[in-house]
């Protein structure tokens, strides 16, 4: 049985309006779905394969994923609970809860608060943007809403259902950690913060960054997990790096609307899709 699910998020580079072009490309059949850069998760909770690892870099991120997984109603109760307060006062509202993670107390406040903040501050911040400053707090300013609407409960219960009794495997860690353990027919799909096409795109998912040394590392994995016999696909910008990177893989290049990007004239961009297999047998 398929859950009806989307991502309870929006995340900077969502994959949702390159779903169809993504799922033409994918292998016909596999065994393991991989999903290193889960972000808001479009296409593995589009697939729903019976056999799914997801992980990302953002702690924020998997904890609301198990949070999700865990304890739906109660995180849903905390959410009514900002939305509530936000309408009363909404900036002021947005202000001190976004403050929260500056404060002496914050490592002592529970996943479950944490997370509601995390899905609060995502539904009522500038464009569901999320990014943090170099201490690592939270920087996003106020969307000037005077109304939020942080969730919808049908998406929220049939998630947690799904990840609950789908075997679904939520890790934490680097990506390359979350292939280590990748076999010969399994899936792997990758797509990681962007290649900067110019120096004032959006690259600070953690305050690590991502940079050329990720993305060439990203295709020295890639290609290990090609020798080992898995189907790769990776989506990046069509850049020069890009392009030298995966020239022995099949690169096709699709346009895409940008959602995130206050300057409407950078909202359009060009993507790549990168697979290392044939595509005749489908
Ligand atoms: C382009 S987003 C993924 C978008 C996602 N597929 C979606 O549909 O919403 C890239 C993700 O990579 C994560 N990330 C950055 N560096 C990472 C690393 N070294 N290992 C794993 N995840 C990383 C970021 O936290 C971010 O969520």
């Amino acid at each position: 049985m398929k859950y009806k699910i989307q991502p309870f998020i929006k995340w900077v580079g969502g994959k949702r309006q390159l779903l169809e072009d993504i799922k033409e490309r994918m292998p016909s059949s596999f065994n393991s779905y991989f999903e290193p850069f889960v972000g808001g998760g479009a296409l593995f909770l589009d697939l729903q394969n019976s056999i799914t690892t997801i992980s990302d870099y953002s702690k924020e991120l998997i904890d609301a994923y198990i949070t999700i997984r865990d304890f739906p109603f109660e995180l849903m109760k905390e959410l009514d609970n900002h939305e509530k307060e936000h309408a009363k006062s909404p900036s002021e509202y947005f202000y001190s809860i976004r403050e929260l993670d500056r404060k002496d107390n914050w490592k002592d406040t529970s996943i479950l608060s944490k997370t509601a903040r995390f899905i609060y501050l995502n539904k009522a911040c500038f464009n569901g943007m999320y990014r943090v400053n170099k201490k690592g707090y939270y920087n996003v300013p106020f969307g000037k809403k005077n109304i939020v609407s942080t969730y919808n409960e049908d998406n929220i219960t049939s998630l947690s259902e799904y990840l609950k009794k789908g075997a679904v495997k939520i890790l934490n860690c680097d990506f390359e950690e979350t292939v280590a353990n990748a076999k010969k027919g399994d899936f792997i799909f990758f797509d990681p913060p962007y290649d900067l096409i110019n120096k004032d795109t959006f690259d600070s998912y953690t305050k690590d960054g991502f940079g050329v040394e990720g993305q060439k590392r990203l295709s020295e994995v890639a290609h290990e997990l090609d020798i080992k016999g898995c189907y790769v696909m990776i989506t990046n910008h069509n850049t020069p790096l890009i392009n030298e990177l995966y020239s022995d893989f099949n690169i096709d290049v699709v346009s895409v609307k940008r959602m995130i990007n206050s300057d409407a004239s950078k909202r359009n961009g060009i993507e790549t899709i990168i697979y290392n297999y044939d595509l005749g047998d489908k």
